[in-house]
This record gives C-alpha cells, sequence and structure tokens, in this order.
C-alpha cells in the first residue's frame, strides 16, 4: 500500500478503511476483512460509537500493533482542554491501544474551544501518546485561526471531497501550510456509483466506479477513506494502483464537479 509523509515525518497508507454508520457485528467483520486483504489504516471516530468493535478486531486479526495506522476523532461535546484529555483516554481504552496513530478535532467549534483541545492534543502528541494530530472539516479561516495559538501545525484536514466537490482551493492552501488533505466521503457515500461517466471510465480500464473515484482523488495526493462493510467491495476499493487515468478521463472527471455537499457546510454545523 502506498505512503504518504506528513510534515512531522510520520508515514500514512493513502487509503484507510471508513467505519462511519459501521456498527457491531458489521464493523468487526470490515476491519477483518480489510486487515486479512492489506489495509493498515482504520478510520474512526468516538461518534461512531464502533471503537470497542474496532479493537477487538484489531486484537483478533493478530497483526502487529505498531504496522498499524489508526485515527479517531475527538467529538464536539468534548472540547475544551481537560475534556478532551479525558475523550482521548475513552478512545484509548475502547480501542484496546496505548497510543493513537492520530487524533483529530472533528469540527470547528470556535476559537476557544479549539484552542483548548488543540493544546491538549499538543500536549498527548509530546507524551508520545499520539503520533501525529490533525483536523476534521476546518475551512481556509479555522485553520488560520487555529494557528494563531497553535505551537504545531496539524499534519492533515480530513474533509469531504469526491468528483462533485473537489476542494481545489482548500487543497492549494493546506498544501501552502504543508497539511495533507484526507477525503471522507470519496465515493460520495455510494453517490457516484450511479454516474454514467465515471461507469464509462470505468468500463474503459476495467475497473470499478469505486477505483475511478477514488483514482481521482489518490492522483491528487489526497488519503481516501472508502467505506464499506461488503467483503468482496472491501477488498476491490484498494486494487488502485494497477492504472492510470490518461487526460481524456480527467477532464470528463472534473467536470463532475457541482459543489453539492452531502455533509453539513463546516461554517454552519449545528452540532
Ligand atoms: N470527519 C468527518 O466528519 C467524516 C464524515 C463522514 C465520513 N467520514 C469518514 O469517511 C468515511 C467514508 O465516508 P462515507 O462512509 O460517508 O462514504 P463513502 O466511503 O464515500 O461511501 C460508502 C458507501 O458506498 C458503498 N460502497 C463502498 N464500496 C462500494 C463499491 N465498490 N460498490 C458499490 N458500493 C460501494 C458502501 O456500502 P457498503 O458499506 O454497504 O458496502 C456505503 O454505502 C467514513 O466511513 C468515515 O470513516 C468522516
Amino acid at each position: 500500500m502506498e505512503k504518504v509523509t506528513l510534515n512531522n515525518g510520520v508515514q500514512i497508507p493513502i487509503i484507510g478503511l471508513g467505519t462511519y454508520r459501521a456498527k457491531d457485528k458489521d464493523v468487526y467483520n470490515a476491519v477483518k476483512i480489510a486487515l486479512r486483504s492489506g489495509y493498515r489504516h482504520i478510520d474512526t471516530a468516538m461518534i461512531y460509537e464502533n471503537e470497542l468493535e474496532i479493537g477487538r478486531a484489531i486484537k483478533d486479526s493478530g497483526i502487529p500493533r505498531e504496522t498499524l495506522f489508526i485515527t479517531s476523532k475527538l467529538w464536539n461535546s468534548d472540547q475544551g482542554y481537560e475534556s478532551t484529555k479525558k475523550a482521548f483516554e475513552e478512545s484509548l481504552k475502547k480501542l484496546g491501544t496505548d497510543y493513537l496513530d492520530m487524533y483529530l478535532i472533528h469540527w470547528f467549534k470556535g476559537e476557544k474551544k479549539a484552542a483548548d483541545s488543540w493544546r491538549a492534543m499538543e500536549e498527548l502528541y509530546e507524551a508520545g501518546k499520539i503520533k501525529a494530530i490533525g483536523v476534521s472539516n476546518f475551512t481556509e479561516t479555522h485553520i488560520k485561526t487555529l494557528l494563531k495559538t497553535a505551537r504545531i501545525n496539524p499534519v492533515v484536514n480530513q474533509v469531504e471531497i469526491h468528483v462533485g466537490l473537489p476542494q481545489y482551493n482548500l487543497q492549494k492552501y493546506c498544501d501552502s501550510k504543508n497539511i495533507k488533505l484526507e477525503a471522507y466521503a470519496p465515493m460520495q457515500s455510494g453517490g457516484i456509483f450511479s454516474n454514467e461517466d465515471m461507469k464509462k471510465i470505468a468500463i474503459k480500464h476495467n475497473k470499478t466506479v469505486a477505483n475511478i473515484g477514488l483514482k481521482f482523488l489518490v492522483h491528487r495526493g489526497i488519503i481516501v477513506l472508502p467505506k464499506s462493510v461488503t467483503e468482496e467491495r472491501i477488498i476491490s476499493n484498494k486494487d488502485i494502483f494497477d492504472f492510470s487515468l490518461d487526460d481524456e478521463d480527467l477532464k470528463l472527471l472534473k467536470k463532475q464537479c457541482n459543489g453539492m455537499r452531502l455533509f453539513p457546510d463546516p461554517d454552519n454545523c449545528s452540532f
């Protein structure tokens, strides 16, 4: 699996298994299948309520912890200095590990909350309990606000990105700060599967529509988090390193941009 080097030297596999809306037995099985088939990067969050099952699946897989990259996220109601440390310890406990590879602020909830949470995360990072710290759903303005008080720059910004919402401007800004973009909903939460143009490109390369949607992002250096609880899909989604998109494909894929979000606008999030 290809890896990306973050601004602190830590390496992250460019494809991670997404686990949002995957619970109980489904998520346990999905993680086991993913690890068996070569995934080494799992994305979760406290709010997904699946850290316990993911922890069990990791343990039962028998794969050495140090070869895995596990991300979790700080939920909005846990933001603040002390509460961040407490929430982090809870995530660790549920996941059955004594460190996280990456921990993200899930959403921007104002300058003070972000600054206090970040200070706690910086301390956890310096104590070696988190290998890399980052943010999620942050706009350029949110990042600039955080950087006013941050001692350590975020390594990634995990945001909604797919063919419909390619986020070129945000990528340009994040590149300038050496922050990598991570794409959530990289397959438009399933929306790309009815896209006729993408079906044509998939047929041309003898690939799946999922492969085309993911390759479009990986081609731009973006880390992707495809979610599936279906064995065959988990296995095939990661097979994107044996073909290239040509100029004609890229032109057609760029045409799919309609700026439509599936998730709340980070400037207008009510939860
Ligand atoms: N930071 C945030 O605020 C945030 C927000 C949303 C998501 N995320 C992260 O990003 C991950 C991905 O986002 P997402 O789950 O919304 O959407 P996604 O990965 O774009 O799409 C997932 C959907 O596509 C289906 N699917 C997967 N592979 C397929 C294939 N090869 N053929 C046909 N259908 C396929 C899945 O069904 P089955 O599972 O039934 O196979 C599921 O319904 C999440 O799981 C989570 O880890 C983060």
